[in-house]
């Protein structure tokens, strides 16, 4: 995407500029299907409060009309996923003859999951993903093959188990038993890696407003995971993301599904604790 050269270039210039918000969010109000006004902006999280006051929906950084198509599901290509992931959710799969409705029954059941994901899961004793419950549920209840972590299959189910939930604020807990991995996430954030030597913090905490090369910068929040892109035309899972970050660092990238990604997770996701889920959202 962008070559070293470019990156530092571009990031010299952003930090020369520091200070000036040289594009700021848009000013604009996300109402679902004319319907359900979402929280895009929201006062930071306390765990945020010394860094930032307001957390923000990727949404706002995006252009008119990549916004309009999230507004309305007609317009909005991730839905078509979310489509599909129905029928699977009422699919046979696997040994035991099951589907997801025969334990779950409707998906509408799963309103309010997404929103508190990554969670402490007590009789796995580690932190999940959507993901990895999924494929537990897969796996050791259907007697289905795993999806894999990125791929379409997945993203789609997640897409559908997020689209019920839109509307309702990220809440993922960071205490307790969550509480180690909450901080380990944490301080992958603020590593600065690669060649570059950035770390998340540097684009999405220090220079959000901002634009690098053609892209305007983000706080890089996951509320809105899934992400159809118009750019690759599919859903995109979080830790696709991540990676991709990271290697726009010139950085050795964890894979998606390993423990650090979960980590990392974690702690973005608690970033955004307040903002509605989104997903399946629209981004360039
Ligand atoms: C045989 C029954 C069964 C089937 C079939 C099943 N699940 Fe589950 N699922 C469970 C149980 C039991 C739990 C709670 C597990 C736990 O907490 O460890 C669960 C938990 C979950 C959760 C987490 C809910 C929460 O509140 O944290 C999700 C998401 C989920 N399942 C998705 C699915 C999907 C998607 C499918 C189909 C691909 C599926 N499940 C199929 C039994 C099932
Ligand atoms: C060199 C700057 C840079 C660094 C460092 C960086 N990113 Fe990004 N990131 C971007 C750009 C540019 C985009 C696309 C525009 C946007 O949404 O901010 C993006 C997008 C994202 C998004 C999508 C947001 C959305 O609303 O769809 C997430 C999530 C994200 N980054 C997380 C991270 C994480 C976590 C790290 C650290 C591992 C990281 N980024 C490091 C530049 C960076």
């Amino acid at each position: 995407m962008y070559n070293n050269k470019t990156v530092l270039g571009a990031l010299g210039g952003l930090l020369m500029t520091a200070g000036l918000a040289i594009a700021d969010p848009v000013d604009d109000t996300l109402i679902l299907n004319e319907e359900t006004e979402l929280v895009t902006r929201t006062a930071a999280p306390a765990h945020m409060a010394d860094v930032v006051d307001e957390v923000i929906s990727g949404w706002h950084f995006r252009g008119v009309e990549t916004r309009a198509m999230q507004a309305d599901d007609f317009d909005n290509p991730g839905m078509i996923f979310v489509e599909q992931a129905e029928d699977v959710w009422n699919t046979a799969d696997g040994s035991e003859g099951k589907s997801c409705s025969s334990c779950h029954e409707g998906s509408d059941s799963m309103k309010g999951v997404k929103a508190v994901y990554p969670k402490w899961n007590e009789g796995a004793g580690e932190v999940r993903t959507l993901e990895m419950q999924i494929n537990d549920c897969r796996e050791n209840r259907m007697g289905a093959e795993k999806w894999k972590y990125t791929g379409g299959s997945m993203q789609n189910m997640i897409a559908l188990i997020s689209s019920v939930s839109r509307g309702v604020p990220v809440n993922v807990a960071i205490d307790g038993p969550a509480q180690s991995t909450w901080e380990q996430g944490k301080e992958l954030y603020y590593t600065r890696t690669g060649q570059l030597e950035l770390s998340c913090a540097n684009c999405h905490e220090d220079n959000y407003g901002n634009m690098i090369r053609a892209d305007h910068l983000s706080q890089g929040q996951i509320n809105g995971f899934p992400v159809y892109r118009l750019k690759n035309t599919k859903l995109n899972s979080v830790h696709a993301r991540f990676k991709g970050c990271v290697r726009d660092t010139r950085a050795e990238t964890y894979k998606p599904g390993s423990a650090e990604f979960t980590a990392l997770e974690l702690y973005v996701a608690s970033r955004g604790n307040g903002l509605s889920v989104e997903g399946p959202s629209v981004r360039n």
